[in-house]
């Protein structure tokens, strides 16, 4: 006993050496733990106004790192460019930023074709620049969401080349390889007519195996094939990884297309012909399947799992609510904010469109939050599709207001706030996106709204210093001082429109989370919603938004309408008003010129 107590408290020089190793391996991974949980739990303040998770009331902003800025001199955007530029995404008051993808990839389809999910392209940086993004981010209430690309991967991604080297192969059932019907020449053809959205058969012959294989978009991105239970497994880690990196959450790309019915029907031919010139097909064979949505369910809870309110939003594409509706869960188990297209790309300023759109958004989503969106690196920019050629500056602020005025998380696309126009390719030669090769020239491809953020009125718009940017910056004489150097000074700019809107919607309970009511309902011209908190008190009034979606000016009384709602009112204070003097309006008569957009608090 004695001895062994002894021997307890003396050691030998081997045994204090191997305690000095013991406590530095100690609080080595203590200090690890301890990196790894400030990554995984950042700095993320809610708004004081609301206890509500932080997303229902969030502007996410969408950054396509290619174009946002180059530090580095070869005119592609990096990820030490976006933490430059923290300040000012802070300035403007977003809660977010998406990612468009920054895995290593290919770049066919622009970081679409991923070729490994957990790890950093080095055209964008290192995964040490990616951290740092985090961090800096975080500090400044910035959350960071990552582009999740389940549906496919590149054709260069180790587990397709696997899939691809035999028909054996563990991998092979990882992707959907079926067997062609032999054509009158003895060629081989497809096993059926289905079409990939970017062009042509979605199947693609492979002559190492002598077999087809699925993509529903370019033959570089071969489909992932969701009935096996590996792949999911393989995706679920993925997201696990980048979630214990600190990410606030996905947005999930093409999430409808990751199932196709098994049987290979062919799919109901609809007159016409696509933009590449084949016959235009039904696509319900290869998208929407009901599958999807139990997949969703247990990507759900491996967010959910993670500390913070991590985030799902999913990149759809509905014409109805009742279909929208759907990607919420029925026991709102599945996305949290699958994206609302069906206000922001109806393309034609309408108020009676807008009012019902609008309207549907409340009643029909099962009181889940809509996430508007009118602008993505899909789509030519809103400034061109609403504006009239004319008064593009007025509807801009009319579009912003919209979004960010109604009761809805929103979501803005780099140079939205900026007003910047949508500047596709005039040459086929120049064209970067295969799109616009195979669609030539009915479909020039998505270059147009992916030009390199105006930053300045230097050379490249401060974009990058080489001479030769991967897209060309084509800032027109007509849209030389939309730049943010440019706009931040000009207080009656579309950047300062954005930013008031957002600071507005922070400091006021109403827009934050209050409900929305619909007014005027039979104008075509005029658009008005009322939004008001639960708690109205005197500092907490009531706020009219009223637009004029119209040429002429126009005077309408709000009177009978707020007596309606039991409102009490004669006047509106006003909060914003594009173009005008910040005078009260008197409740009778509420006056906008062309185009006008008006916000006021109703006073009595
Ligand atoms: C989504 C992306 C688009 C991409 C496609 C394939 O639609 O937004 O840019 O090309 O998916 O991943
Ligand atoms: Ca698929």
């Amino acid at each position: 006993m004695k001895s062994s107590h002894t021997h307890t408290v003396t050691s030998t020089p081997s045994q204090t050496l191997l305690c000095v190793l013991f406590t530095v391996l100690l609080a080595l991974c203590f200090l690890g733990t301890s990196v790894a949980q400030t990554l995984a739990r950042p700095n993320w303040a809610g708004s004081g106004l609301t206890t509500e998770p932080w997303w229902k009331h969030a502007v996410f902003y969408e950054i396509y790192p290619r174009s946002f800025q180059d530090t580095n001199g070869d005119g592609i955007g990096d990820l030490a460019g976006i933490t430059q530029h923290l300040d000012y995404l802070q300035s403007l008051g977003i809660d977010a930023i998406w990612l468009t993808p920054i895995y290593p990839s290919p770049q066919v389809d622009f970081g679409y074709d991923v070729s490994d999910y957990t790890a950093i392209d080095p055209q964008y940086g290192t995964m040490d620049d990616f951290d740092h993004l985090v961090q800096e981010a975080s500090r400044r209430h910035i959350r960071i969401l990552m582009d999740m690309v389940l549906n496919h991967t590149s054709d260069q991604h180790p587990w397709f080349k696997e899939s691809a080297a035999s028909r054996t192969n563990p991998k092979r059932d990882w992707y959907i390889w079926r067997d062609g019907i032999t054509g009158p020449d003895g060629k081989p053809t497809p096993p059926n007519n289905w079409q990939s959205t970017f062009g042509h058969s979605a199947w693609q012959f492979d002559h190492r195996t002598d077999q087809f294989y699925y993509h529903y978009f370019y033959p570089q991105q071969p489909d992932l094939n969701w009935r096996n239970p590996a792949v999911k497994a393989a995706m679920f880690d993925a997201v696990r990884f980048w979630l214990n990196r600190g990410v606030a959450g996905f947005r999930l790309d093409a999430i409808t297309t990751l199932f196709e019915s098994q049987d290979l029907k062919d799919a109901p031919v609809l007159p016409g012909n696509n933009n590449f010139g084949d016959p235009n097909t039904d696509q319900s064979l290869q998208n929407n399947l009901p599958e999807v949505h139990d997949v969703m369910r247990g990507l759900r809870k491996v967010v959910d799992s993670a500390p913070g309110q991590r985030v799902l939003i999913g990149e759809i594409y509905t014409e109805k609510p009742q279909d929208l509706v759907k990607w919420y869960g029925a026991r709102h188990d599945e996305l949290q904010l699958p994206m609302d297209t069906q206000l922001g790309f109806i393309d034609k300023l309408d108020a009676a469109v807008f009012r019902a759109k609008l309207t549907d958004a409340q009643t029909l989503l099962a009181g889940n939050t809509p996430l508007f969106v009118f602008d993505n690196h899909d789509r030519p920019r809103s400034w061109d599709r609403y504006g009239d050629g004319v008064h593009n500056a007025a509807i801009a602020r009319i579009i912003a207001t919209i979004q960010l005025a109604s009761q809805s998380a929103g979501i803005l696309y780099y140079g939205q706030e900026l007003g910047m126009v949508t500047t596709p390719p005039t040459r086929k030669e120049d064209v970067k996106d295969p799109i616009g090769i195979v669609g030539w020239p009915l479909d020039k491809g998505r270059d147009g709204e992916r030009t390199p953020m105006q930053w300045s009125r230097t050379a490249n718009a401060g974009f990058t210093t080489s001479a030769t940017p991967w897209l060309p910056v084509r800032v027109t004489r007509a849209n030389a001082d939309v730049n943010v150097e440019s706009e931040q000074a000009d207080p009656h700019s579309l950047l300062n429109w954005y930013r008031q809107l957002i600071e507005l919607r922070r400091e006021h309970a109403s827009l934050l989370t209050g409900t929305q009511t619909m007014l005027d309902h039979d104008s075509q011209n005029v658009l008005v919603w009322v939004r008001r908190s639960k708690t109205v008190s005197r500092r907490n009034q009531p706020i009219v938004i009223v637009c004029n979606l119209s040429a002429q000016p126009v005077t309408l009384s709000l009177t009978q309408d707020m007596l309606r709602l039991g409102l009490r009112g004669t006047f509106l204070r006003t909060l914003l008003h594009a173009d005008e003097a910040m005078a009260p309006q008197d409740l009778n008569a509420v006056t906008l010129p062309p185009f006008g957009v008006y916000l006021g608090e109703l006073q009595r």
